[in-house]
């Protein structure tokens, strides 16, 4: 079954139109990547999804349509995005960061389970539970508002590209991060990246987009086989 599909996308920031035609599924329990340079419309498409500009074309989330929805419904459906930058709290603990992920929950007495679940998984923000946000490294900030985002329990975790802005090591730790993450729940992933070779440590499939427009679609397999591939988000 099919979990997120986008056919045709368009999306414009007022009259500015800067996706094309942006097409790419996402099935329900699967990982899907989403590759392009800077300025390639990666962010632009998630803002479609979340509904935040003007989008043309068709989005469905489990079969229900939800093309310029806006964000607080279809969050309310079961999407959590990781936003570029990140977004955490700085003057809360990270334990209330987490709560604040889950704040549209109704079942408040399993959150201390999944609280439990996220700190196994991220040790390091384990240690750091009851420091405030802006007390975290880059890494740990980056896996805190993945661990935030998580607590929606959401069906769909949308990455805005993780590796951004950290050193090659700690965007290694995240990445382990986010491995464990999908292997220990099995959540459905839509990951953002210019860092190809970060993202197919997660995804089973990706598509590239060049100026607003899907071009290449592939398993991780067959794109780490393309000689376009691999020169232009592989390093060789
Ligand atoms: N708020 C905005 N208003 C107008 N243009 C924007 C805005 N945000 C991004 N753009 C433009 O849209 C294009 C795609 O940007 P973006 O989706 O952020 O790309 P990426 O995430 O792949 O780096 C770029 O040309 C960028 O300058
Ligand atoms: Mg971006």
């Amino acid at each position: 079954m099919t979990l997120l599909e986008l056919t045709d996308v368009t999306a414009a920031y007022g009259r500015v139109k800067v996706l094309e035609g942006v097409s790419l599924s996402v099935p329900e329990g699967g990982a899907v990547g989403i590759l392009g340079a800077n300025g390639a419309g990666k962010t632009t498409t998630l803002r479609a999804i979340s509904g935040t500009v003007n989008v043309g074309g068709r989005i469905t989330f489990a079969g229900t349509d939800i093309t310029s929805l806006g964000p607080e419904k279809t969050a309310a459906l079961g999407i959590a995005h990781v936003p570029e930058g990140r977004g955490t709290l700085p003057n809360l603990t990270v334990r209330e960061n987490l709560l604040v992920g889950a704040y549209l929950r109704r079942d408040r007495n399993a959150l201390g389970d999944d609280i439990d679940f996220l700190l196994d998984l991220f040790p390091n923000l384990a240690q750091r539970i009851s420091q405030n946000a802006s007390a975290l490294s880059g890494g740990e900030q980056q896996m805190l508002a993945v661990a935030r985002a998580f607590m929606a329990k959401p069906t769909l975790l949308v990455l805005d590209e993780p590796s951004l802005g950290l050193a090659p090591s700690t965007a290694k730790d995240v990445y382990d991060a986010i491995e464990r993450l999908r292997g220990e729940s099995g959540i459905a992933m839509l990951v953002v990246e210019q860092n190809a070779n970060l993202a197919f440590r997660v995804v089973d499939s990706a598509t590239v987009l060049e100026t607003g427009r899907s071009v290449l679609s592939g398993t991780t397999e067959e794109l780490k086989g393309r000689d376009e591939i691999r020169k232009a988000y592989l390093g060789g």
